[in-house]
């Protein structure tokens, strides 16, 4: 009876160490998706509740992306990130503060732009003699640090008209590029609204909604343009080799267990090898990976896979390089034993947008290349 019971205990810890074999890689396999949207781990997400994304990122998302996420046009945007970040200050003067933590320190700051939101003029105040504004952005400064009396830096100023209401956009780049070399510096900016005499006018006749008193679709906000880098390899080549060499999960993935090679021998007879090389769906379910709390859109992606045999003639459907055709001419004659046919792989990539809450809360908009076979081929 002993060993008879000896006997159960190690086939329950041999299943036991199976799944937990299995969800090693599964988390391993995670990881590395992770990797490939450039992220260590997992954002938070938003911790309370639903927060609703600025309207802006969703009108810029829906501009470059389709409802896949597939980008319509890679030229929209100069780099491949957009991230928007709410005023932190919530103070009464029009005075606003990000905080960039969250920017890369090897991300390229391309744009930066200040949206304020500004309201109707109150109803009392209506008859004013004014017509326009001046309205001014400044950088605070540090006099003690900069050695220096100035206390504040013109970045941007334009005239509005007094009786207009919606969102006025100001760059203030250069500001935003000193704040992420010394996030010491960033103390802030404020806003000046001005007579076109010079004097300084009513707050209560020029408004701009804060993070305070006005709804959250309306808040001060700071959008990046911004770039992190990762845009350079077009070419399949390069992204084959890029992502080769950092992947030891190849060396160090245990032997597959012999049901699994059982398996897929099966598949393999199934299928059969006869159908030619052809693009099929496969889908890509942020859901199922777990990653819904953070990525608002897509919930998915149809990133499709290469499949079928490449078979001696290669026509033109099969969209072959030269090096294929004579690979499968000579895998054809038998002229050399240990030549195959060629394989059936993506032989054109698209990026894809994913718009996410970082762990700051802030919503960010990236692109990501290569994501997306657009074609396949006998290569
Ligand atoms: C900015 O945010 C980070 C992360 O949320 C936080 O650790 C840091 O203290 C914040 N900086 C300021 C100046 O509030
Ligand atoms: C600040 O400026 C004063 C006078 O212009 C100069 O004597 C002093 O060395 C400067 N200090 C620093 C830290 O640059």
């Amino acid at each position: 009876l002993a060993s008879f019971f000896f006997f159960f205990l190690l086939l329950f810890a041999m299943r036991l160490s199976e799944e937990e074999e299995e969800g090693g890689v599964r988390s391993d396999a995670i990881k590395r998706l992770l990797a490939v949207f450039g992220m260590d781990d997992p954002p938070a997400g938003v911790t309370h509740g639903r927060k609703q994304p600025p309207q802006y990122m969703l009108d810029l998302y829906n501009t470059v992306a389709d409802v896949d996420g597939v980008t319509k046009d890679p030229y929209l945007l100069e780099g491949n990130t957009v991230r928007s970040f709410f005023d932190k200050l919530h103070s009464e003067q029009v005075e606003f503060r990000f905080n960039l933590s969250t920017v890369a320190r090897t991300e390229k700051i391309l744009t930066a732009e200040l949206h304020l939101f500004k309201l109707r003029p109150q109803a009392t105040l209506m008859f004013s003699r004014h017509h326009f504004c001046q309205v001014s952005v400044y950088q605070l400064l540090d006099t003690i640090k900069t050695n220096n009396t100035q206390e504040r830096k013109l970045l941007s100023s334009r005239l509005i008209p007094v009786h207009s209401n919606g969102w006025e956009v100001f760059t203030i780049t250069q500001a935003v590029r000193s704040w992420t070399v010394d996030e010491g510096s960033n103390l802030g900016l404020h806003v000046v609204v001005r007579t076109l005499g010079g004097t300084q006018m009513d707050l209560k006749l020029i408004r701009f909604a804060s993070g305070r008193n006005h709804h959250q679709s309306k808040q001060p906000m700071l959008v990046l343009f911004t770039d992190d880098g990762r845009r350079r390899s077009t070419t399949l080549e390069s992204t084959v080799t890029a992502i080769l060499p950092q992947s030891p999960m190849a060396a160090q993935a245990p032997p597959r267990s012999a049901r699994s090679l059982d398996q897929a021998a099966a598949w393999a007879d199934e299928e059969g090898t006869s159908m030619p090389c052809k693009r099929l769906p496969l889908y890509v379910d942020f859901e199922e990976i777990g990653w819904s709390g953070w990525i608002v859109s897509p919930r998915g992606y149809n990133a499709y896979y290469c499949k079928g045999s490449c078979p001696f003639p290669l026509g033109q459907n099969m969209r072959p390089t030269n090096h294929a055709t004579v690979q499968s001419i000579i895998n054809a004659l038998k002229l050399i034993r240990s030549v195959e046919t060629p394989c059936c792989v993506p032989d054109k990539l698209f990026s894809i947008n994913l718009l996410y809450f970082d762990d700051d809360e802030n919503v960010v908009l990236k692109q990501y290349n290569d994501m997306v076979a657009g074609s396949c081929g006998c290569h």
